[in-house]
């Protein structure tokens, strides 16, 4: 089948501020396919190029070259077809301070084409669904960073959009806002929309996505399903223990020659955790606990983490996502 959205050999350079040099390179020849149905997250760190890629994606942007085709309309082509299968939450909050939260509703919807009793009906649905229907009359300069963060994305989705590009919708709000915007993004899903979610957070595209695509300096580095991409990379487990400082080299002799662990790492401010690698974690556990205790050396604290996005990251690029 054919997917819902291909984007082909993408690139963009931003022309130089003053005219010399060549400029930024922000997005190199990304190519991805995103299918019906899904939520395929981009994750990268600040500067990495998601926000670059969605503008072109949504046509606010020209590629420099390379093309982004949707629901079978190229965007270059054919940017009203497109732009009417897709509904757009832009990173910064794009809201009307002095306005209500119902007044921005009906500006935006009206330029999304929306009138009358449709507009007033879909203005009420999407105000229930963010939850802001008792508020919908007080100005937003009025609301906190979450509830903005709500409406902005109510906006995204007035004309009930098959596709909606989330660039970071949550960042600046408190936990629980955050919760709300996950929680919404699935149930969109379950509905039937496809998501396209930009973010920094690891946790989140662990959260949400079916697919992953991991964007680095322009370029898309990583891509697939997050099962694939841990295992592509051979990941190692890493089990986490806890000693007081003083203790912590003699835990590492011990350590050291045990099957199934592959390397020994200090960490913590003082040096006082051990980090073990293994492909076998689980199994490596055992011999740890046991060869610990025959030296009566117990741990205060044991924590086995799996392999996730942030080491297929941290190994690709030799730097952390948040560095
Ligand atoms: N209008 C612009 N003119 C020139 N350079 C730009 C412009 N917008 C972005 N850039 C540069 O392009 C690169 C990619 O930026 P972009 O905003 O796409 O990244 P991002 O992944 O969305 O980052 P963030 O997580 O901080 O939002 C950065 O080096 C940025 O400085
Ligand atoms: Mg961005």
């Amino acid at each position: 089948m054919t997917p819902f959205v291909t984007i082909q050999n993408l690139t963009k350079r931003y022309p130089p501020r003053n005219g010399k040099g060549e400029g930024i390179l922000a997005v190199k020849n990304l190519s991805l396919t995103i299918e019906r149905g899904e939520i395929f997250s981009l994750l990268g760190p600040n500067g990495a190029g998601k926000t670059t890629t969605i503008n072109m994606m949504s046509g606010l942007l020209e590629p420099t070259s390379g093309e982004v085709i949707i629901g079978g309309y190229a965007i270059t082509k054919n940017p009203l077809a497109v732009k009417k299968l897709i509904g757009v939450v832009p990173q910064e909050i794009a809201l009307y301070p002095e306005l209500s939260a119902r007044a921005n509703l009906e500006f935006f919807g009206k330029l999304q084409g929306l009138r009358g009793e449709e507009l007033a009906k879909r203005c009420d649905e999407v105000l229930e669904f963010i939850g802001l229907r008792d508020r919908q009359r007080e100005r937003i300069e009025t609301f906190s960073g979450g509830m903005k963060r709500r409406v902005n994305i109510a906006v995204g989705l007035l004309h009930k959009p098959s596709l909606v590009f989330m660039d970071e919708p949550t960042v600046g709000v408190d936990p629980q806002s955050r919760r709300n915007i996950l929680e919404a993004v699935k149930q969109l899903n379950q509905q039937g929309m496809t998501v396209l979610y930009t973010t920094h957070y690891m946790e989140e595209a662990q959260e949400l996505s079916d697919r992953v695509g991991i964007m680095d300096h322009g370029e898309l580095i990583a891509c697939g399903k997050q099962i694939d991409l841990i295992q592509q990379t051979k990941v190692r487990d890493a089990i986490v223990l806890k000693f007081l400082p003083e203790q912590v080299a003699q835990a590492q002799s011990i350590l050291r020659d045990l099957p199934f662990i592959t390397d020994l790492e200090c960490e913590g401010d003082l040096g006082e955790k051990l980090r073990i690698l293994s492909d076998h974690g689980r199994q490596a556990l055992p011999h740890i606990i046991r060869a610990l205790d025959d030296h009566n050396l117990i741990p205060s604290a044991i924590q086995i983490v799996e392999p996730n996005l942030e080491m297929v990251f941290l190994q690709l690029t030799g730097r952390a996502l948040r560095d």
